[in-house]
């Protein structure tokens, strides 16, 4: 399954211009559709959901049709979607609608690789005598081992929160092995999915997490977040919104200050593109779409990252930050490396004179740099690609890395 990447790159106005983009695990490129529909919402719709007069319900039915297109997109129910500003907000506001049920003494076990949108929110429980367990990756590998999990659960774990991939190795973690882990302990599992949503098709019931987060404006989208949460869980948060809202009130009692009407609506467009590129690679619509998108999204990333991970071995001053396969069942195209104890930051303000953006640094996954020695060398040089990258951006790339390192 191939891309077609003329047309893929066309949809993109941003890709028109002389830069090269890879620094898309910090926000992707938007489609020229989800512009059009942000905007189209404003200059046409923009009236309060919720009332009977005809705009409003207009916007009222938009808003619902970026749930549909949501559970679309990961597999679920419309009833199973939260939307909100951001990742970060999502889980913070996830973590608060916990509060409830957490006593004294229960424990939340968090990981050393996740970004820390997903570790921030659970150390706030502390304070109240939630006991918090690391799951920490191996020092020489970056590999968590679902042993040192299993060794970490006991009868009052009420939590595991863990990244589907990390933002800055690009490895992918097992979360369905990781779910039934979790389970057979009796807690529930909270997957920050940011730096995994660009790159593979979501099926949240196979995968079987309970909460399951990422960000639109990684995925060809805006500035907008989407949670999942299985339907029977989100009924039994706590209400976080005015105290009208009674625990029912799903998601309206968990998005309090209502969400960005024109984000949600401009974010069918994201999920309309890769259905799109499914069906061009021959599938029928919804879910197969979806997948057929993907698939053909994985394997353009799985060629780029190739080329970029052959030079990066080729290389003996450069160790990559995890990973060095480029299987698609392994990695994302996100690609970290340091070379030697050579500045990250030098090595980028290199190939920013090559008008090609990429970055150094933590990238909010600070605990992982900072445990591992990575800050001597101003972190970690990430390469962050995704499929409409070409193989002639990363040649181009290559050449821009090479006198530099
Ligand atoms: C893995 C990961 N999780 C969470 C976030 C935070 O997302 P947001 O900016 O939507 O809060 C990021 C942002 O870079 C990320 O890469």
């Amino acid at each position: 399954m191939t891309l077609d990447l003329d047309f893929v790159r066309a949809q993109f106005p941003a890709l028109q211009g002389e830069w090269t983009f890879m620094d898309n695990a910090g926000g992707s490129q938007v489609l020229r559709t989800v512009a059009e529909r942000v905007s189209d919402y404003l200059l046409t719709t923009n009236v309060q959901t919720g009332a009977s007069y005809e705009p409003s319900r207009v916007s009222t039915a938009r808003v619902s049709q970026s749930r549909e297109a949501f559970a679309r997109f990961m597999n679920c129910d419309p009833g199973e979607i939260v939307e909100g500003a951001s990742t970060t907000i999502l889980i913070r506001f996830l973590s608060e609608a916990m509060t409830g049920r957490l006593e004294p003494g229960d424990e939340i076990i968090l990981t050393n690789t996740d970004h820390e949108a997903n570790i921030g929110p659970w150390l706030r429980h502390e304070a109240r005598g939630i006991k918090i367990r690391w799951w920490r990756c191996d020092p020489e590998t970056y590999e968590l081992d679902l042993e040192d999990l299993k060794g970490l659960m006991n009868e009052r774990t009420k939590l595991v929160c863990v990244t589907h991939a990390s933002n800055i190795l690009g490895t992918i973690n097992p979360i369905r092995e990781i779910a039934d882990i979790a389970h057979a302990g009796g807690a529930e599992l909270c997957v920050d999915a940011v730096a995994y949503a660009p790159h593979r098709a979501i099926d949240v019931k196979a995968l079987d997490a309970d909460y399951y987060i990422f960000s639109v404006y990684k995925v060809f989208g805006p500035h907008h977040a989407v949670m999942f949460g299985k339907r029977e869980k989100l009924l039994a948060l706590d209400n976080i919104y005015h105290y009208f809202f009674d625990k029912s009130r799903v998601p309206h009692k968990l998005e309090p200050g209502n969400i960005n009407y024109e984000c949600a609506w401009g974010s069918i467009g994201a999920v309309d593109y890769v259905e799109d590129l499914g069906r061009r690679a021959g599938a029928g619509e919804g879910r197969g779409a979806i997948e057929a998108g993907f698939a053909a999204i994985a394997e353009q990333e799985r060629v780029i990252t190739e080329r970029l991970m052959d030079f990066l071995r080729s290389r003996n001053s450069v160790r990559i930050i995890g990973r060095s396969s480029s299987a698609i069942e392994d990695r994302v195209s996100t690609v970290s490396f340091t070379a030697g104890e050579q500045s990250s930051r030098e090595i980028v303000e290199a190939v920013d004179k090559a008008r090609i953006g990429i970055r150094y640094g933590d990238f909010y996954a600070k605990r992982i740099v900072e445990e591992h020695g990575l800050t001597k060398t101003d972190g970690v040089v990430r390469v962050s690609m995704i499929h409409y990258n070409t193989l002639d951006e990363v040649d181009r790339l290559i050449a821009a890395l090479e006198p530099a390192l």
